[in-house]
């Protein structure tokens, strides 16, 4: 039987290349698409070109295409002739704060590449399953009008929800830049679900995370802290007492999980996507949790947060649990520390 293909933009980024790797191993061949965008939004610091290499050479099964998600007629040229069996589009500017500085750049990546994606999805491969990574930032700072209670090292919800579901309204409230194009991208696959009957998914992200992102100040929280911990580098907190909570879920887990929508998927479907509860950390949290692994961070604390930031963000996973009950999330979040820090650690001792 030949294997089946997928297509996979942002291949060399983080939750892009944890794709490949899990399709790969699962006897799948996988085009991978990405230009190393990463490099001109972040400098030489962000770039995912190693990844892309290591893909190159690990997985014969890998094809690379250096093709820009904005290039219109380059992704139809590119369907037209892989026509793949499954389409994850990942590629994106993923930072809610450089958004307001390139605001063009935002929204022709994140919601113009969207629609070439699915336009070229719709006109050469239109069964193929799709899936989408949104973000919670959808959300906007909707979700700090929940009340909250202050406990010791981490706000928590005062109504005793277990997280944020699916039917908080992404209305008339203050998204970023980056909110808004992924808003924008985040309604049209929707509509290609539910207007083309497509196979299409969208997966709202919280902290996606793993040894591989290529964390930056400005985005990628756990590795960056981290990273600043086994360095020495310094880290600000910025706001809320260094009690805000993110929960945190490892990029493999995210790609099992894709290929979970893909046996079995709902067109137009919207999912909330994190660690959950279980998997849930504070800044003050982490920084204890550093010290339980010997390493001491640095930081300093300024009391001005990030521009519509949350201060406490836990996904519900409830639904996407209903509807994949087969999948399950083998990363905790010691197990995910870990994973960061011996990465890191051992990047250290080679430099
Ligand atoms: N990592 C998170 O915490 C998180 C949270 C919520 C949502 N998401 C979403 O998940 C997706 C993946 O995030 P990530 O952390 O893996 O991002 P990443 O920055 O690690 O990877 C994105 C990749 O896309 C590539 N890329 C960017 N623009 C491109 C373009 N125009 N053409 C081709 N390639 C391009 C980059 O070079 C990079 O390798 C993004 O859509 C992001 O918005 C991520």
């Amino acid at each position: 039987m030949l294997p089946v293909k997928a297509l996979i933009t942002g291949s060399g980024g983080l939750i892009g290349s944890a794709c490949v790797e899990f399709l790969c191993s699962e006897g799948w061949s996988v085009v991978g698409v990405d230009n190393d965008t990463r490099s001109q939004l972040f400098g030489p610091g962000g770039s995912t070109a190693k990844t892309v290499v290591t893909l190159v050479d690990r997985h014969s099964s890998y094809k690379h295409v250096s093709l820009d998600v904005r290039d219109r007629q380059g992704v139809r040229d590119l369907f037209e002739v892989e026509r793949p069996q499954f389409v994850i589009h990942t590629a994106a500017q993923p930072s809610h704060d450089l958004a307001a500085s390139v605001p063009y750049t935002d929204f022709d990546i994140n919601a113009v590449g969207t629609l070439n994606l699915l336009v070229a999805t719709r006109d050469f491969c239109r069964d193929s399953p799709f899936c989408f990574t949104s973000t919670n930032k959808v959300y906007g700072d909707r979700p700090n009008f929940i009340p909250i209670h202050e406990l010791d090292k981490r706000f928590d919800y005062a109504d005793g929800r277990e997280g944020i579901d699916e039917k908080l309204s992404i209305d008339s409230c203050l998204h970023s830049l980056f909110g808004a194009s992924k808003v924008a991208a985040d309604v049209l696959c929707q509509e290609f679900g539910r207007y083309f009957q497509m196979p299409v998914g969208v997966f709202r992200g919280g902290c996606l995370t793993g040894a591989h992102h290529a964390a930056v100040q400005l985005h990628g929280y756990l590795n960056y802290i981290v990273r600043c911990a086994v360095t020495g580098q310094p880290y600000t907190i910025f706001g809320f007492k260094g009690k805000q909570v993110r929960d945190q879920i490892h990029a493999r887990d995210v790609a099992s999980l894709f290929l979970h929508f893909y046996r079995e998927p709902r067109p137009g479907e919207v999912y909330n996507l994190g660690g959950g509860r279980s998997n849930s950390i504070s800044i003050l949290e982490t920084i204890d949790a550093l010290a339980v692994r010997g390493l001491k961070l640095d930081y300093t604390y300024q009391d001005e947060n990030r521009v519509g930031d949350h201060i406490c963000y836990i996904s519900d996973l409830s639904k996407l649990r209903a509807h994949y009950p087969n999948w399950r999330m083998e990363y905790t979040l010691d197990r995910i520390l870990d994973e960061i820090v011996g990465a890191l650690g051992a990047s250290k001792a080679t430099a």
